[in-house]
């Protein structure tokens, strides 16, 4: 048992366009932790502008995926949703762990080279310590559980790394000032990244991840699409020509019926076995407009609601300033306690 209390912490990024890929590996999920764990939910605007942004349309995706969190289910009352640059513990907590990653850790990151690309000089400096920050969002709630889709397991494993090299430097210390239990001051975060929907791919191409910035738009189902788009991108969809197989091992070397089935079985909450047992030997022209109706089902209430709450700003931003003032709250003395870790000197605690 750790000596840590269960905390979940996750975010997403308020860059535009968030899709069934954000929905299924990530936003479904957190709702559904909350009845078992205290959860804190983030919009990570911070993350956001480490790739250009434009003003205006950030604050408008800060409000978007904040009423994407409170219409796919998220309480904004027993759980926390907030924007991270309105606390500023993220900020300074970053800076401390910008000095405690390594260069070479930093470089291994998969995600930079796909973002930076081949011009990586251009590239900001805060992309490159993208990661220091997204551990410092975890570890300023000494998050014990962060559920995300694939895509993110290098970044947390460089969590744990920075928790463990931060409560190794500084073991001494922690010991002296009586602030750490058995695993030191930060907890060892774990992954949660489950199900049959951890990484929805592109609908054009089965072996691409589906993405924000995905062109066309027919390749990815964004969460503010109305029935009749949904219709159209699922008709449209990439497979191949056999049948369903009735066995997950069918689906080997068939990446786009893989994925159209993964779809389905997270949206039905089920597995991808069952799926396939009750569709098995089904040709594409049936199982799509199956997939179609319940995509429609599912995801209709969550448009319907996020339009409904983007005409009412004005209780967005009371959410997110009430979640800001809460993890606020939870943060100053974990921040509190790395400043009198390392020896930097607050005289107004
Ligand atoms: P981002 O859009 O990069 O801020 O991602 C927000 C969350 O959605 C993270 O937990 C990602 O891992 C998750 N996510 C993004 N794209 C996908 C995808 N194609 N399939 C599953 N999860 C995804
Ligand atoms: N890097 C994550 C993504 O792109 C977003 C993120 C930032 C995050 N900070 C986080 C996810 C903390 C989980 C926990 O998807």
């Amino acid at each position: 048992m750790s000596a840590f209390e269960a905390r979940v912490f996750s975010g997403v990024q308020p860059s535009g366009n968030l899709h069934l890929g954000n929905y299924l590996g990530a936003i479904k999920r957190f709702a559904g932790l909350q009845s078992t764990h205290n959860c804190v939910y983030c919009v990570v605007d911070m993350h956001a502008i480490t790739v250009w942004q434009d003003p205006a349309h950030l604050q408008a995706a800060i409000r978007e995926v904040a009423s994407a969190y409170i219409a796919a289910g998220i309480d904004p009352k027993g759980s926390i949703i907030f924007n991270q640059s309105q606390v500023s513990g993220h900020a300074e907590l970053a800076w401390v762990f910008n000095c405690i990653a390594r260069m070479g850790w930093l470089n291994r990151m998969t995600q930079f080279k796909e973002k930076a690309g081949k011009n990586r000089e251009n590239a900001s400096a805060g992309l490159f310590v993208y990661p220091s920050l997204m551990a410092a969002d975890i570890l300023l709630y000494k998050a014990t559980h962060v559920p995300v889709g694939e895509d993110q397991k290098q970044h947390l494993e460089l969590t744990r790394d920075i928790a463990a090299k931060f409560n190794n430097d500084y073991a001494d210390r922690i010991a002296e000032l009586d602030l750490g239990g058995e695993e030191g001051y930060f907890p060892m975060t774990e992954p949660v990244i489950s199900g049959p929907a951890t990484r929805v791919m592109s609908l054009r191409d089965g072996t691409k991840k589906m993405s924000k910035s995905d062109l066309p738009d027919l390749a990815r189902i964004n969460l503010t699409d109305d029935a009749d788009a949904i219709a159209k991108k699922v008709r449209k969809a990439k497979t191949d020509t056999e049948p369903l197989p009735g066995e997950v091992d069918g689906l080997k070397e068939r990446p786009d019926a893989a994925n159209l089935v993964g779809i389905y079985a997270a949206l039905a909450e089920t597995t991808t076995a069952d799926v396939l047992k009750e569709h098995a030997g089904a040709q594409f022209f049936a199982f799509k407009p199956a997939l179609t109706d319940l995509a429609v089902a599912k995801l209709a209430p969550i448009a319907d609601e996020m339009r409904r709450l983007n005409n009412d700003p004005g209780y967005i931003e009371g959410v997110l300033a009430d979640g800001a003032e809460r993890a606020d709250a939870i943060a100053r003395p974990v921040l509190q306690g790395v400043k009198d870790i390392v020896g930097l000197l607050s005289s107004r605690k």
